[in-house]
């Protein structure tokens, strides 16, 4: 897009709606939200345009449970700072929270947990507030990706159905947090089956290209005991437990591609041997992105290192509300380079973008989520938007001022001694 102001007047252009959209977010910020009495604009002439394609955000909505009018907040601070891919994290060992048509235990039963105190916590998303949800994210040129975990974190869908485990059950959702044993079966048809009429129904609200399914941090304990999942490595003609979960994920993806869709996977699914059109989420380090890229495969950066927003923003971290632990603070997200030297100079066109992610293990009230998110998503949005050779992290905090200002006025519950 492009602004120029002077004295004969403002004008804004672009080649898309999404430019025109991304201009008007740049002019509310050149006016400083000067409310009342006048206001000056400067003269100005910006070109601008994204460095990267993918500038996504997370949120896990399973751990603790977060509303419709909260997601939406989430995505409106997402497109005033240009990030256009919100990642919903709809399923976890903790709760499931995605209605599904004919599949009733998965509100009835995976969608709730019993919580300290014995009371019953939890949620869900019918299917009209997800297309409400999706509509107004495309409204603010955010594009929605769900993620459906698998064959991992399924706990709680479990929980509803034990016949696609490995040992039937019974199990309860989980109310701890943590790696837990009790996957899919990888044996069983019916499993897949199953997932596949949950994926027909999450097709259906979700018009974005991509579909997260998740894969990471599958202890394969189960499997490795399970007649079925044992016939399966055999008939399969699979080397270990590894290379069934590549053989579950290649058999996800085909379900996907048939809607046209494409896989996105945590980079545990290198593991195995990665299915063929699978997009790599890189969150252990870069690795995995490195690995995926130099073979060709679309890569998103996450690494824990730059972009985990449920770390520790002080290094001196009894000044803060407890979180899970590790050290991000605001200069390390600045300092994140999605593209490492590592990648092959013909294969960086194929770092689609970062993305921060956060965990809500310990983020239980929406002021918390605020208090991890900012100021480090204004940090990050710098990072996906603007030229490499433009970042200087002096200048970045001298304009910082203007965005913990209108944080200020928004009363929004930022940390306010970052370092
Ligand atoms: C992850 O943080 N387990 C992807
Ligand atoms: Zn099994």
């Amino acid at each position: 897009y492009r602004i120029q102001i002077d004295a004969a007047g403002i004008v804004l252009q672009a080649s898309t709606e999404s430019g025109i959209f991304y201009a008007i977010q740049t002019f509310c910020q050149l006016i400083k939200e000067q409310l009342w009495g006048e206001v000056k604009l400067p003269c100005v002439e910006i070109e601008d345009s994204p460095r990267f394609k993918w500038r996504g955000l997370h949120l896990d909505v399973c751990r603790h449970f977060f509303d419709v009018d909260f997601v939406k907040r989430y995505i409106d601070w997402m497109a005033l700072h240009k990030y256009n891919v919100f990642h919903w994290h709809l399923t976890e060992d903790q709760g499931w929270r995605i209605e599904i048509p004919g599949l009733p235990g998965l509100a009835d039963i995976s969608a709730w947990r019993t919580a300290t105190g014995g009371c019953r916590y939890g949620g869900f998303y019918t299917q009209t507030e997800i297309c409400d949800v999706v509509r107004y994210a495309e409204e603010r040129h955010v594009s929605v990706v769900p993620e459906i975990e698998l064959p991992g974190h399924a706990q709680a869908a479990l929980a509803a159905y034990p016949e696609y485990s490995c040992t039937g059950g019974p199990f309860d959702v989980v109310s701890e947090w943590g790696v837990f044993d009790e996957v899919f079966c990888a044996g069983n048809d019916a499993t897949f089956k199953f997932l596949e009429s949950v994926f027909e129904h999450v097709i259906d609200l979700f018009p974005f290209e991509y579909v997260h399914i998740g894969g990471d941090e599958c202890p394969k304990e189960r499997w490795s005991k399970c007649q079925k999942c044992q016939k399966r490595i055999n008939s399969e003609g699979l080397k270990n437990e590894d290379e069934l979960q590549s053989y579950f994920i290649k058999r996800i993806e085909k379900v996907l591609i048939k809607y046209n869709k494409r896989l996105i996977g945590w980079d545990e699914i290198l593991e195995g041997g990665l299915a063929p059109n699978a997009i790599v989420h890189s969150w252990r380090g870069m690795d995995g992105g490195i690995e995926a890229a130099n073979e060709g495969h679309e890569v998103i950066m996450s690494p824990t290192t730059n972009v985990y927003l449920d770390y520790y923003q002080l290094e001196d971290n009894d000044k803060e509300p407890l979180a899970i632990g590790g050290y991000l603070p605001l200069s390390k997200v600045y300092e994140f380079e999605p593209i490492p030297d590592k990648i092959d100079a013909d294969k960086r066109h194929l770092i689609l973008g970062g993305q921060a992610n956060l965990w809500t293990e310990y983020v239980q009230t929406t002021k918390k989520a605020e208090y991890m998110l900012f100021p480090r998503l204004y940090a990050l949005s710098e990072v996906v938007w603007s030229p490499k050779d433009k970042k200087d992290y002096t200048d970045f905090v001298t304009r910082l001022g203007f965005h913990l200002q209108r944080s200020d006025q928004k009363k929004l519950n930022y940390s306010k001694n970052f370092e």
